[in-house]
């Protein structure tokens, strides 16, 4: 409960319990290391890197409980055989789900994207559509591998990158109709809509949005689905933004979010504070029991210990709102501090501040890479690690949209580390004249997948 007396402030809920020193490199051993990674930062290497905003993905700090639990003695927790529901750490895990989220079965697994695999592979069928508001790679990737099209049924809003529309992540309500009306109802396997949609600057979809598209899919018989990583930071938002929500409770918006939705695919790894493991979520057994067997097949069934970490990091996070807000209050502490002087996306998201590459360096033609040239003088300069993120939907590379992003990690920074970024950006940007571009070296024995190789910089 908040105690909102005068004179009481609780701005951070919790204090660091264990450091990890960082080091301070030189100019010289910074260029050293760029030159090394082929001007790559995706490729530097971590003891070299001072604050390092890659990704918010498995890299937040675990807390006192969970640490616990990872002590050796505790580690011995054992793996799900076939008969899952039987193990501890599995009842424990069922108890925060189905109290948290209303979902009477789940299926954990190893990382979000197992999930997606094996839930695309039970609900996509060959030859199908999917309607979805510009999903994340890996979903896009597996409902792909099951021979379906997706149709990016987002709103316009999503693409426009300064706009102070509240919740851009929002399904295109006559987009979803006129898709259903061209191909028909049964042409649609599901409709799959990201929470803080990661691609175009982690915006949020509102729950009055979500109520017309589950009337729309249940009117159609059509299932729908939620890829639920980020539902913590959408119900935020949801609380701050959307009008009716001030006075509900994180949990309350994420129940109602999970009511409306038939199922949910989600990586534990960023908004439930854990290195590794993933969810399916569903009111259907016997979809249960198909993931549970193909789980087993694939072999992405989590140890018992991942289950137990993930179970106590629920069970911390639903106990107060506190956390939530001063995770996403440092994100928008960064964001207020750049948007004066950086082009960054506007509004701001819970887990991430994006900048708009194009207008940072405006002179750089994309055949110099300006995104990647951008993060190679920043982590130069500052020894500060910002990379594209995920890739790009196809209908923002089809804009030329080009995207810097900076991930900021939960619960591990502290409001001066926010300050340093701030300040390395601000100065990248007024010396930017500076940044002359990358070339690309093809080297054959290197996947067109693995990150890329550069020469020339600056
Ligand atoms: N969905 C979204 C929206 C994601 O951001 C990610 C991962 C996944 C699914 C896949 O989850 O990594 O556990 O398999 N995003 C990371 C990132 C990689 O940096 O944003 P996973």
């Amino acid at each position: 409960m908040n105690d909102s007396s005068p004179g009481a402030i609780f701005s951070v809920p919790y204090e660091i319990a264990v450091a990890r020193p960082l080091r301070q490199t030189s100019r010289a051993e910074r260029a050293a290391a760029l030159s090394a990674a082929h001007y790559n930062t995706e490729l530097l290497p971590q003891e070299l890197i001072y604050i390092d905003l890659s990704t918010d993905s498995g890299v937040s700090s675990l807390s006192t409980g969970q640490l616990a639990l990872s002590a050796p003695a505790n580690s011995i927790e054992p793996g799900m055989g076939l008969a899952a529901e039987g193990s501890r750490a599995f009842a424990s895990l069922a108890e925060q789900i189905q109290g948290n989220f209303g979902f009477a079965f789940f299926v954990p697994t190893t990382q979000g994207r197992s999930a997606e695999r094996i839930w695309s592979k039970l609900h996509v069928k060959p030859g199908s559509l999917v309607a979805g508001n510009m999903l994340f790679p890996s979903t896009r990737i597996h409902i792909e591998m099951n021979g379906a099209k997706i149709v990016d049924v987002i709103g316009d809003a999503a693409h426009d990158l300064t706009s102070d529309v509240l919740f851009k992540g929002d399904i295109d309500i006559e987009k979803l109709r006129a898709t259903i009306g061209q191909h028909g109802a049964e042409k649609l396997s599901c409709i799959y809509i990201e929470l803080s949609v990661n691609s175009c600057g982690g915006h949020p979809v509102s729950l009055a949005n979500l109520r017309q598209v589950n009337a729309i899919a249940a009117a159609n018989k059509i299932p729908l689905f939620l890829d639920a990583c980020r539902i913590l930071e959408n119900s935020f938002f949801i609380q701050e933004r959307e009008a009716g929500y001030r006075n509900h409770s994180i949990g309350a918006i994420v129940q109602e979010t999970c009511a409306l939705a038939d199922g949910c695919t989600l990586s534990a790894l960023k908004d439930f504070l854990v290195p590794a493991g993933g969810l399916i979520l569903t009111r259907d057994k016997a979809s249960q029991q198909k993931a549970f067997m193909q789980s087993f097949l694939d072999g992405v069934q989590p140890s018992g210990s991942a289950m137990a970490l993930l179970a106590t990091a629920l069970a911390e996070i639903f106990a107060a709102d506190g956390y939530l807000k001063s995770r996403v209050g440092q994100v928008n502490y960064l964001w207020h501090r750049l948007k004066d002087g950086v082009p960054v996306l506007s509004p701001p998201a819970g887990h991430a501040v994006f900048i708009d590459v194009k207008k940072f360096v405006p002179d750089l033609a994309p055949e110099r890479f300006p995104a990647e040239a951008l993060a190679a003088f920043i982590y130069q300069m500052s020894g500060i690690r910002v990379t594209k993120g995920p890739p790009l939907a196809p209908s923002q590379v089809a804009r030329g949209t080009d995207l810097l992003r900076l991930a900021v990690p939960a619960r591990k920074y502290l409001q001066g580390h926010m300050d340093d970024v701030a300040e390395a950006l601000l100065y990248a940007h007024a010396h930017r004249d500076q940044i002359k571009g990358l070339k690309r070296i093809d080297d054959p024995n290197r996947s067109k997948h693995d990150p890329a190789h550069f020469i020339e910089p600056f």
